[in-house]
């Protein structure tokens, strides 16, 4: 005897009265409709149903009184993204890269007709071959075409999103992919047999199940011979729209949380400020490369800067003044410090904060944003976000340091660890690094600051800073690739993403 047999008759053995009594309307008109295999929502739109929910609950109860079975099956829908859509629409700019090269362009020419598309054009042509002589491209016919073919081959595949194309395009963010479950329903063995009892005795009369408790039944007393449904906790039920917090707003309430509680207090300030007190207070040499154009925007106008701190930071580097220190000896410039620019790190709030409360205790941190001259691509924003703080207290010592960054990532549910690193302003001066898969990444700076930058100020007390990556953390919560994820106004990606305790 084969097991489907012995588990039949096992089945012939239930009795069917008992199960019947269980079944409220709504699974009662479910079971008897049902026609063969019907996938849910065709159920839910033939009985009238406003939502699919409203049928999903009682198939749910069938199933799990095991006289329906639900056979669910994922499958894909592809569209095009709304830069796909686009591109479509225009074409692709590897096309009209080709149509230039083919005509022998010249590379200067070749940037004023591609824009801001002309360096990644550039790229993807060397990459493809395409060689490069006298600042001109040199033809290769063959090569041209074989090039056209593929884009054009890409570009037909864009006009029907399917796997296929979203394998060659997806990478590119041109075509996107999403799941979408869908559900059958079929009666069992026992849901058929049931259905033809049911049948016979459509006439009985029979105890129906309450769905709800109301005040009324609860006063009259009828409660104690009612009977009532339980609930299914497991149903199957669309996950609800609600609104909720951006996943970067969470991640800096999470972190505000975690020093608010070590007992930090917040600072912020403001984003244009002097080159001054972003850099010469902090002891950044004028010929530093951070201040190079490329790295920095500088904002055009100047700041006024008081000339009594003005002439110590001025001999700090010059000679290093009071403070047993050299300097970096050269010739300081004042008009180099009056430059106007954005903020390119969140210390100058430590500094400026220390400038004014010069004796300690001091604890603040700052989760603030900051500014520095970076190509947009996976791993690079020109803003961003920097966890900032510092410590100054009698006291306070590297290893004091080094516990502030195991509490505050542990805290966020990390381990942390530490290396030699350099800042001008600090010293020692480390790196903080956490592990995400194996993989140690690199979180920020930190250092105990040097007497550089405290004598101005008449600081003695030892004082511990760190500047610390917020993004880079993000993506490591929210498990993304690309940083530019955290910035995403996709409604549906966003809805996506867990809420986080
Ligand atoms: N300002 C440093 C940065 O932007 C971080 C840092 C802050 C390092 C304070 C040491 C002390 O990377």
């Amino acid at each position: 005897m084969g097991g489907k047999d012995l588990f039949s008759q096992w089945q012939s053995t239930i009795e069917m009265d008992p199960i019947a009594d269980t079944l409220n309307n709504a699974e009662r008109k479910i079971l008897l409709s049902l026609k063969g295999e019907e996938d849910v929502e065709d159920i839910a739109r033939r009985l009238g149903y406003g939502e699919l929910v409203e049928a999903m609950s009682p198939i749910s109860w069938l199933s799990r009184k095991g006289l329906v079975e639900i056979k669910e099956r994922v499958e894909y829908a592809y569209s095009l993204t709304e830069r796909g859509e686009k591109v479509l629409k225009r074409g692709l700019p590897e096309a009209q890269a080709l149509d230039l090269v083919k005509g022998g362009i010249a590379i200067t020419e070749f940037r004023d007709e591609l824009g801001k598309d002309a360096s990644i054009a550039i790229g993807w042509l060397k990459n493809e071959g395409c060689e490069i002589e006298g600042g001109k491209f040199i033809v290769d016919e063959a090569k041209i075409c074989d090039l056209r073919e593929r884009v054009s081959q890409e570009l037909e595949a864009l006009g029907n999103p399917d796997e296929g194309a979203y394998e060659l395009l997806g990478g590119r963010g041109l075509v996107r992919k999403r799941a979408k479950s869908q559900r059958r329903v079929a009666l069992t063995e026992m849901g058929e047999r049931l259905v033809k009892e049911l049948g016979k005795e459509r006439e009985k009369k029979r105890r129906e199940e309450i769905n709800q408790l109301t005040p009324e039944i609860i006063k009259s007393g009828e409660w104690r011979k009612l009977k009532f449904r339980s609930y299914d906790v497991k149903a199957h039920v669309p996950t609800p729209r609600m609104g909720k917090r951006h996943l970067l707003t969470l991640l800096i309430d999470q972190v505000r949380d975690a020093f608010l509680k070590m007992g930090f207090t917040e600072i912020r300030g403001d984003y244009v400020v002097s080159s001054f007190w972003d850099m010469d207070v902090l002891f950044i040499p004028q010929d530093h490369p951070a201040r190079d154009l490329q790295d920095t925007f500088y904002v055009d106008r100047s700041f006024d800067l008081d000339s009594e701190l003005l002439h110590k930071v001025k001999r700090i580097h010059e000679d290093g003044g009071d403070t047993g220190s050299d300097g970096w000896g050269y010739s300081w410039s004042e008009e180099e410090a009056k430059k106007a620019l954005l903020r390119t790190h969140t210390t100058i709030e430590t500094i400026r904060y220390l400038s004014n409360h010069p004796k300690g205790p001091v604890k603040i941190f700052s989760v603030d944003k900051i500014f520095r001259k970076e190509a947009i691509d996976s791993k690079h924003l020109p803003e961003f976000n920097q966890i900032e703080g510092v410590v100054m207290e009698k006291h306070a010592d590297f290893r004091e340091l080094l516990g502030v960054f195991k509490q505050f990532y542990s805290y966020m549910g990390f381990e942390v660890r530490f290396r030699p690193s350099y800042f001008p302003y600090t010293e020692p001066s480390l790196e903080i690094q956490i592990q995400k898969d194996g993989e140690w990444i690199e979180l920020g700076g930190s250092g105990i600051f040097r007497p550089e930058v405290l004598a101005p100020f008449g600081i003695k007390e030892n004082v511990l800073a760190w500047g610390l990556g917020l993004e880079r953390l993000g993506m490591i919560v929210y498990d993304l690739k690309d940083i530019r994820g955290l910035y995403t106004n996709d409604v549906d990606e966003l809805q996506s993403f867990p809420l986080r305790r």
